[in-house]
């Protein structure tokens, strides 16, 4: 396979079969439990497991000896009965013989300790021996497997940065002067200001001497610094895959490659999405103790990873309770674990692998629990699984090249403006924090929400939110400014493009490369440390109340000019009267700059109102609160619609309009019928 088209929330996968199955840990079980899973398991309706992420130790179990003998014997069982395989290079945890031969490859962190042997992801990314090892493993799997015609792709490592992001190996710091070196083409000096090092007598004078940045050592340090570090862990770590990608696709080009997980520290939105065919992403709803903000989480999560680069697979969907170490989640209720499961379908998945096929009894997970428990026998998860195997035998298909449709976009997922955030964050919630809470409130009231970053495609969306990007790329502002002239409503979040993407604050008078766009200056701003002593609020032109703000605020300045107007006054203390939210038309769209923080309150309260006043608001897709309706629409206009129950009771709604077909039970539906959906129940229409 190949990746081709560009990164684009709308990119559908190149799946042609929808896949279903789970990981699976041959290593794990004795002879007669293997021989009897491909039979349990096609029975569920798996068709594609997932193996050997962690099992180094059993494929090289001394330097140089390989014994892929367990994994043939399983690959070539499951195929017999219809479950292809997609292998992992196990590159999260090197065996012992590597880390007893060779400790200098392991991860040190901020406070200067060596990683151990005895959990994973203990190696480093940037040590050259530990890369050549990598390569060495990846080439004997692919040279062995490249023939096996039950062998359909492969998932890079496992969650790259899920346990930590930083490194400060030894051969981590020779790799960050050369990488050093080659940003700043060799010149030290532009390195000094591009970082602003007149600063508390920071200027280097060799790229050997500049350090990799710890924070708090002992106080604060450089903001520019430290973006350049993340910059420089996500090279690494997309130079890491990418020995193992070049000698995968050389192996056998038919294959895809993925990747599990959207952690920190990597730009999903350049080249390490660019070397993969697609991105995976492992979902886990139960992480959030509250039943009643998981369904927003887990949907902004989703949306989230679909922003980087459009839709994925899910490599890892919980299927039980989690338990390890001092936590352990809630056990999903009858329904629950196949209405998650169609959630994430419906938001980008177009394939789902339960994790896992069945607790193990051992090991740091013993209690993660999976479609079978330790006993192995098949209780009302199984038969869930099994359940919503049978349905995507027969919906699956039809979901495949159907991209989600939304009408309102929140600006997310960009790795600068998140990672500028980090060693100066004011206190304030981050980026992503700030998408997940105007997403949230769009979600909640029904809306065909998703996250788009400013650098894809506008097309298609009514309404589109940049909350707080301080971090504010001027190469994005005229496909912004377009938008505007073709129809659409942005809306601007106080702070955004008060830095550059050095992290380092721009010159100009703010909004700064957005102020022509946005039509208004911002006079003044400050921060809100307790609203509750200095109260703050302000009121939107033909609305009779006032709302509070916390967080921030800022006074802003019209450009007549422009033909700004003032949608919004401040009504308090020294700000009163002073403009708090401008309007400006342009084109045939509007551009509002909202100067305070876009909190769920303030959302709900002031700025939906607004945009509903203004015209501006799409109308939502749900108006039954609790039920999720997500559209997932064909290139040639064919549309499905999900509908997902998050509510403990059973509810009865008018289908949308022009459904003619329910696709799950597979039978027409009347004109004036209302569709019931139980608690956890799911309907698509078509
Ligand atoms: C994932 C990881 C799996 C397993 C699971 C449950 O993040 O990829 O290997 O650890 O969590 O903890």
């Amino acid at each position: 396979m190949s990746a081709s088209a560009p990164l684009s929330h709308r990119r559908p996968t190149p799946l042609r079969e929808f896949l279903y199955g789970s990981p699976y840990y041959p290593e794990h079980w004795d002879a007669a439990t293997r021989a009897g899973d491909p039979a349990l398991f096609r029975a569920a309706g798996w068709n594609v497991i997932r193996m050997a992420e962690f099992a180094w130790d059993v494929l090289e179990p001394r330097e140089g000896v390989f014994d892929f003998s367990l994994f043939d014997e399983t690959i070539a069982r499951m195929g017999a009965v219809g479950i292809r395989t997609i292998l992992c290079t196990p590159t999260a945890t090197p065996p012992r013989w590597l880390t007893r031969d060779h400790p200098e490859v392991l991860r040190i962190d901020a406070d200067g300790r060596r990683q151990e042997h005895g959990s994973r992801q203990h190696a480093s990314h940037f040590s050259p021996i530990f890369r050549d090892y990598s390569r060495k493993i990846t080439r004997a799997m692919a040279e062995h497997y490249r023939d096996n015609p039950h062998v359909i792709g492969w998932q890079t490592d496992n969650e790259f940065h899920c346990h930590f992001r930083e490194d400060y190996n030894a051969a981590t710091e020779t790799a960050w002067h050369a990488w050093l070196r080659a940003r700043f083409g060799g010149d030290i000096a532009s390195l000094n200001r591009a970082w602003g090092t007149a600063f508390w007598a920071n200027t280097y004078e060799r790229f050997e001497d500049v350090v990799l940045p710890r924070n708090w050592r002992p106080t604060y340090a450089n903001p520019a610094h430290w973006l350049d570090y993340q910059r420089f862990l996500s090279d690494g770590v997309t130079a890491f895959q990418r020995d193992q990608v070049e000698i995968l696709r050389a192996a056998q080009p038919r294959w895809f490659v993925t990747h599990n997980g959207c952690f920190g520290s990597i730009d999903f939105r350049g080249e390490f999405t660019r070397d993969l065919d697609f991105l995976g992403y492992d979902s886990y709803p139960l992480f959030d103790y509250d039943p009643l903000t998981r369904a927003d989480g887990h949907a902004f999560n989703l949306d989230h990873t679909r922003a980087y680069s459009g839709h994925f697979l899910i490599l890892e969907q919980q299927s039980g309770a989690g338990g390890q170490g001092n936590y352990f989640h809630d056990k999903p209720e009858p329904g629950e674990m196949r209405r998650m499961a169609w959630t994430s379908i419906a938001r980008g998945a177009d394939g789902l692998l339960f994790f896992r096929e069945r607790s193990c009894r051992f090991g740091a997970e013993e209690y993660w629990e999976g479609i079978l428990d330790h006993d192995n026998v098949p209780r009302r998860r199984y038969r869930e699984a099994a359940r919503l195997g049978a349905e995507l035998a027969r919906v699956g298909r039809e979901l495949l090249g159907s991209t989600v449709r939304i009408a309102v976009g929140v600006a997310g997922a960009d790795f600068a403006v998140q990672h500028g955030h980090e060693p100066i964050s004011h206190g304030l919630p981050s980026p992503k924090n700030m998408a997940e809470v105007v997403h949230g409130a769009f979600f909640r009231a029904g809306h065909a929400v998703g996250v788009v970053h400013p650098a894809d495609s506008l097309a298609g969306l009514k309404l589109y939110v940049v909350p707080h990007f301080a971090i504010f790329d001027p190469a994005w502002v005229p496909a912004l400014e377009k938008f505007v002239h073709e129809g659409g409503t942005l809306v601007v979040g106080a702070r955004t493009a008060c830095r550059d993407l050095r992290s380092n604050v721009v010159p100009d008078t703010l909004p700064g490369c957005l102020r022509g766009l946005v039509g208004a200056s911002v006079e003044e701003y400050g921060r809100q440390n307790k609203p509750e002593r200095r109260p703050l609020a302000l009121r939107i032109d033909g609305v009779d109340t006032d709302t509070p703000t916390t967080l921030w605020y800022e006074q802003l300045v019209p450009d007549a000019a422009a033909g700004t107007e003032v949608v919004a006054r401040w009504t308090t203390r020294h700000l009163a009267g002073s403009p708090a939210i401008t309007r400006r038309a342009l084109g045939r769209g509007q551009v509002l700059y909202v100067g305070a923080y876009l909190t769920r309150e303030f959302t709900e309260a002031a700025l939906m109102p607004l945009l509903a006043r203004l015209g501006a608001l799409p109308a939502p897709i749900s108006t039954t609160p609790g039920v999720e309706v997500v559209e997932r629409v064909h290139a040639d206009g064919r549309l499905l619609r999900v509908l997902i129950n998050h509510r403990d009771e059973a509810v009865r709604i008018p289908p949308p309009a022009n459904a003619r077909r329910e696709l799950l039970a597979d039978r027409a539906l009347s004109a004036d019928e209302l569709l019931e959906l139980e608690p956890n129940g799911i309907a698509i229409v078509a």
